[in-house]
């Protein structure tokens, strides 16, 4: 047989999203066949391939698929942290100059290459808990050189090693500080000179705004979209965390792909998303990490019709978390999600957010081999050892990487 057969052999539960069926199925004693980084064939008694691996009966899920980080930044903002906990909240800690801006300062003065080594290091820790592949963002830059140097290095690091990467443009994460008093400006600064610029370079896909107070109102946001739209950037919000500020209307209005966070969402905000067709990313990481107690209302955006992912919103200052599986063990925890729905929410749901979903996202024929192989048995198990490093082995475009 091909030189690049793998054969999985002895999986003891195979849990995937089926698009021919359209739900989640979980079944026992299958073999999977891997030629060329791509899933050949699913059954029982296959044939043999150069390389077996032995699953030991244990758990296969499809690598998780994590539609909303934030992973190039320089330094960690622990110090942040320590603050938080003594009782500052973080709006305090932003409003006396940390926060975004304290990101924007040290990644504004880093060294492209030893910035780009720390974003490795990040992915390489991402494939450690199964995220096989991520939407990442720039966003710590918040200036024309800056910005174009973030999704650089995104783009290099996505051809140069095997995790994949869909970069997301978001220059409109907060206003940087020489901007303070003239927030318009820098506004106009983004549509003029660097969404064009951004364009131009031909990495991004996304254009992502922070809608919040503080942050940007629902016009500046529009005319970022706008803008963004006009150059061929789709358009992602980050809305309704601390505040509604009318964001998810206009993520509808916007057609958003999606719009992330929702905590603070209203019923008729629903409605308006479902008609839209808007997807709700929801970000519990965040939530825990700045040690909040709402959660987004789960349940009552899936009964309105929203199709929703989980993510885990991984940053420097609100949500220090790269872990899928923490992410699932919150969503079962807070939000009343059951782990089969909180597996296709953090697989095949954001696939399909990225608009992958045709080759990532699941395990079935003709599609990539990104795998999780569990030293576990039943999907429940996931959360129920959220604590332990319960992950075997990652498989990524059918290589074993552990
Ligand atoms: O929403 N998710 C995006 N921005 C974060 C803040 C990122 C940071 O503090 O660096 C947020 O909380
Ligand atoms: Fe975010």
């Amino acid at each position: 047989m091909n030189s690049n057969s793998l054969k999985l052999i002895n999986i003891g539960n195979l849990l995937t999203y089926n698009s021919k069926k359209n739900f989640m199925v979980s079944e026992r004693g299958l073999e999977i066949i891997v030629i060329d980084g791509k899933i050949i064939e699913i059954g029982k008694n296959l044939n043999n391939a150069d390389q077996i691996y032995d699953c030991e009966n244990n758990l296969v899920t499809p690598g998780f698929v994590d539609c909303h980080t934030h992973p190039v930044f320089f330094n960690d903002r622990s110090n942040e942290f320590e603050m938080r906990v003594a009782g500052n909240t973080y709006e305090q800690i932003a409003a006396n100059g940390g926060g975004i801006n304290n990101s924007v300062n040290s990644l504004r003065d880093s060294d492209y290459n030893e910035l780009k080594q720390r974003v490795i290091r990040r992915m390489n820790d991402f494939l450690k808990f199964g995220t096989t592949t991520l939407e990442a963002k720039s966003g710590y830059g918040l200036d024309l050189e800056s910005e174009l140097k973030s999704l650089a290095i995104l783009d290099e690091v996505n051809s140069e090693q095997i995790i994949d990467i869909i970069p997301t443009f978001m220059g409109a994460h907060a206003v940087p500080k020489e901007y303070n008093d003239k927030p318009d400006d820098y506004v106009d600064h983004l549509c003029k000179v660097i969404i064009p610029a951004v364009a131009k370079q031909g990495i991004a896909k996304y254009n992502d705004v922070f809608c919040e107070k503080g942050y940007f109102d629902i016009h500046q946001s529009e005319k970022i979209f706008l803008t963004g739209l006009d150059y061929g950037l789709l358009p992602r919000i980050h809305t309704d965390e601390f505040e509604n500020i009318g964001g998810a209307e206009l993520a509808s209005a916007m057609k958003c792909v999606s719009a992330d966070h929702l905590m603070c969402v209203n019923d008729s905000d629903i409605m308006k998303m479902v008609d839209a067709n808007v997807k709700a990313v929801l970000l519990p990481g965040t939530t825990f990490f700045l040690g909040q107690h709402k959660y987004a209302p789960y349940k009552k955006l899936k009964d309105s019709g929203l199709e929703v992912a989980i993510a885990t919103d991984y940053n420097p200052g609100s949500c220090n978390i790269q872990s899928m599986t923490f992410i699932i063990t919150l969503s079962l925890i807070y939000m009343g999600f059951d782990i089969n729905d909180a597996i296709f929410s953090s697989t095949y749901m954001p696939s399909k957010i990225l608009n992958i979903h045709e080759t990532t996202g699941s395990i079935e024929e003709g599609k990539n081999a990104d795998i999780i192989v569990w030293d576990l048995k039943k999907p429940i198990d996931i959360p129920y050892n959220f604590s332990k490093n319960s992950i075997k082995t990652v498989i990524k475009s059918g290589k074993i990487l552990f």
